[in-house]
C-alpha cells in the first residue's frame, strides 16, 4: 500500500512532532495509519459507507483486553504492550511540565485550542479547549467532570464550566452553533448508543443555562481530524496561561488544593498505593 507521506506526517501532528518521536513510536504510528487507510480503502472499494459497530459488539470486546477502556493513558501500554519508564516530574511542576511529561503529545487539545484562537474565541474558551481532555491521562469515564475538578482551583469559573459540560454537549448536535454529532462517537460508543439519563438531564439543564455557549464552543472546536498546517506546540498559549492559570508556587500537587492529589497521581503513576 502506498503511503501519502504528507498526509501521514500531518495525521500524527506535523514534522515537529515526528522529529521528537522515538523509532518505535514512529513505526507504531505508521502501522496505525496504514490500518486505518486499509479499512477506508476496503470500505471504498466495496462502495459502502463505513460500518459502525453496535453497542453489543463493543461490549463483546471487553474481555479481549488486559485493561479497561476507562483507564487513564499514563497507566496502560500502547495497544496492550508493556508500559515504559516515565521521566520524573521536576520538584515544583507547572502546567507546562505536565504537558511535556504527562499529557504529551497532546495533539488533540493543542489543535482544538489553536482552532479556538484562530476563530477568535474568548481567552477563557481558548484555555478550556487547551485543557478540555488532558484528564484522559488520568481517567476516561466522566472526563468532563474529572477534568473540571482537576483544573478548577487554578482557572476561571467559565473555563471550568466549559470543561465540565463539553462531555455532555458532545452527544447533542447544534446546527446553529455548527456542531454535528461526531462519527467518532458511532465508532467508540456504537451507532445505537443512547447517553445515560444523567447526561440527558445535564443537557436539559444546560439548554437553559446562561453559560450554554461556553461548553458548546469547546465542542465546536473539539476536532479529531488533524489540520496539517496547525502548529502543535504550547508556545502560542504561554500568555493565556500566564493570565488565566494560577500556577501554585509550591508546584501542582503540593499546594493542598482540592485536586492536589490528582496531580500527584499523574506525577507518580507507578506508586503501588
Ligand atoms: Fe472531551
Ligand atoms: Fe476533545
Amino acid at each position: 500500500m502506498e503511503v501519502d507521506r504528507r498526509a501521514f506526517i500531518a495525521s500524527i501532528g506535523g514534522a515537529a512532532v515526528v522529529a521528537t518521536m522515538e523509532h518505535e513510536a514512529k513505526a507504531e504510528a505508521l502501522e496505525h495509519y496504514m490500518e486505518d487507510k486499509l479499512d477506508e480503502m476496503v470500505a471504498e472499494q466495496a462502495g459502502q459507507p463505513e460500518k459502525f459497530p453496535t453497542v453489543a459488539e463493543i461490549e463483546a470486546q471487553i474481555e479481549t483486553r488486559p485493561y479497561r477502556r476507562g483507564t487513564g493513558g499514563v497507566f496502560t501500554g500502547q495497544r496492550g504492550q508493556n508500559v515504559k519508564r516515565i521521566e520524573p516530574m521536576p520538584d515544583k511542576p507547572t502546567i507546562q511540565d505536565f504537558f511535556r511529561l504527562r499529557f504529551a503529545p497532546a495533539n488533540h487539545v493543542l489543535q482544538s485550542a489553536t482552532r479556538a484562537m484562530k476563530t477568535g474565541m474568548s481567552e477563557e474558551i481558548i484555555l478550556a479547549c487547551l485543557l478540555h481532555d488532558c484528564v484522559l491521562s488520568l481517567i476516561k469515564p466522566d472526563h468532563g467532570w474529572w477534568g473540571a475538578q482537576l483544573f478548577e482551583p487554578y482557572i476561571p469559573e467559565k473555563s471550568a464550566f466549559a470543561i465540565r459540560y463539553h462531555q455532555t454537549l458532545r452527544f447533542y448536535p447544534d446546527a446553529e452553533a455548527g456542531y454535528e454529532y461526531p462519527d467518532q462517537y458511532y465508532r467508540i460508543f456504537g451507532h445505537d448508543y443512547q447517553p445515560p439519563e444523567y447526561i440527558a438531564n445535564t443537557y436539559k439543564m444546560l439548554k437553559n443555562h446562561k453559560w450554554y455557549m461556553e461548553p458548546r464552543l469547546v465542542t465546536v472546536n473539539d476536532l479529531y481530524a488533524f489540520d496539517p498546517n496547525a502548529k502543535v506546540s504550547i508556545e502560542p498559549f504561554t500568555d493565556i496561561i500566564g493570565r488565566h492559570f494560577k500556577q501554585p508556587k509550591e508546584g501542582l500537587g503540593y499546594d493542598n488544593s482540592p485536586s492536589a492529589h490528582m496531580w500527584r497521581t499523574l506525577a507518580r503513576p507507578d506508586n503501588p498505593l
